[in-house]
């Protein structure tokens, strides 16, 4: 597939015809076709066939008009593998039947291979790159460590993280050792995705905004040096993050060529504490989406003016679009973004 697709080009600070965008959980609720496609299968069940995991990773391409797909899958599926006993139930979101609770708990796990246990995962990918004929590129993903033990420990997802923060406080070896094994496993998994079709690697840390700059630097910052020092060099990877705006400096140390920033910092100045040598994508809130039109359009210029016509921009939200967002909105999002940032 070209390398010359704007979203590839962006992601290496490469000029572009316009801005990129795609939205993150772009395949999803708001979509009926995503909810018809749902209702003949549970969520894991939906992971787990190529050829409706396919279809519905396509369908914001065709629907929205986004710049690139993204895998559909989850960041958790990877601890269904660790034998954690992973669960999704209709309106609570993700558990974990067997968390993590003491030091005895991690030294005991199991290290699968991931890229036996995961195939389905590659499989998908291989039918997506074949249904996307080089329309736009293909990214992957993966929970990054924190966000994943955050998940292994609290049993699912958590207001405070008070579970996560006692385990790291409490047992620095042991979540260290948790956390080289979460990095362990998700190097084969990347690498597999990669070997299967992936154009670039997004890692979600959606919830390592809530540890303070030390916590960050102590007990995630060398995981995620590992991690990053370790991933394919073929691929641009995408570190993303929300209310992430004490760390912005710490995790670009992490590594990636594109750091993700949510609504809460202005991108400029984001982008100028995480320095130019990277790119940045980001940062509306999901929920001006739910906005007339012309407030639509006016946020996406001051986006797009925040950028300063540098390379290296790639829009998006500031993180998932959220279920009952109008499918109009995001179409109105994605066209004003390429109609005001195109050279003409
Ligand atoms: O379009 C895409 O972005 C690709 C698919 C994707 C999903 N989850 C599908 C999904 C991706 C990239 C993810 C990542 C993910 N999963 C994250 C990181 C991103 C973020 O939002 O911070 C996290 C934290 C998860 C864990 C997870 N999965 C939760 C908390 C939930 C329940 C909350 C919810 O939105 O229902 C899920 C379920 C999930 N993952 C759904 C989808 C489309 C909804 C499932 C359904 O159809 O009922």
């Amino acid at each position: 597939m070209s390398t010359d697709a704007p979203f590839l080009l962006a992601c290496q600070r490469q000029p572009t015809p316009f801005t990129p965008i795609w939205i993150m959980r772009q395949a999803g609720r708001y979509l009926p076709e995503y909810r018809a496609v749902r209702e003949r299968f549970t969520f894991l069940e939906l992971c787990k066939t190529p050829e409706a995991a396919t279809e519905v990773t396509v369908q914001p391409i065709d629907i929205v008009g986004t710049d690139a797909a993204i895998l559909f899958a989850d960041i958790l599926l990877i601890l269904e593998s660790l034998e954690l006993g992973l669960e999704f139930s209709p309106g609570d979101g993700p558990s974990l039947k067997r968390p993590i609770r003491s030091p005895e708990d991690v030294s005991s796990m199991p290290r699968p291979d991931v890229r036996d246990s995961l195939s389905y995962v590659f499989e998908t990918i291989r039918q997506v790159r074949a249904a996307l004929a080089g329309r736009v590129p293909l990214i992957g993903f993966a929970g990054a460590p924190f966000t994943l033990a955050s998940y292994a420990i609290e049993g699912g997802g958590s207001r405070n993280y008070l579970a996560t923060k006692r385990f790291l406080l409490e047992h620095p070896e042991a979540w260290n050792d948790l956390m080289g094994r979460l990095v362990d496993a998700t190097v084969d998994y990347l690498g597999g995705q990669v070997d299967a079709g992936a154009q670039a690697l997004q890692i979600f840390d959606s919830w390592v905004g809530h540890l303070g700059p030390d916590d960050y630097r102590t007990s995630v910052l060398p995981h995620m040096q590992n991690l990053f020092s370790r991933l394919p060099k073929s691929v641009p990877v995408i570190h993303f993050g929300t209310g992430t705006s004490g760390l912005l400096e710490l995790m670009a140390a992490g590594g990636g060529d594109v750091i993700g920033l949510d609504w809460r910092i202005p991108l400029s100045e984001g982008w100028r504490r995480i320095g130019h040598d990277r790119a940045v994508q980001g940062n509306l809130d999901p929920a001006i989406l739910f906005a007339p039109f012309p407030v639509i359009r006016q946020k996406v210029r001051a986006l797009l003016a925040e950028s300063d016509g540098r390379p290296g921009h790639i829009a998006n939200l500031g993180h998932g679009v959220m279920p009952n967002t109008p499918v109009d909105g995001v179409r109105c999002l994605v066209d004003s973004v390429h109609e005001f940032s195109a050279n003409t």
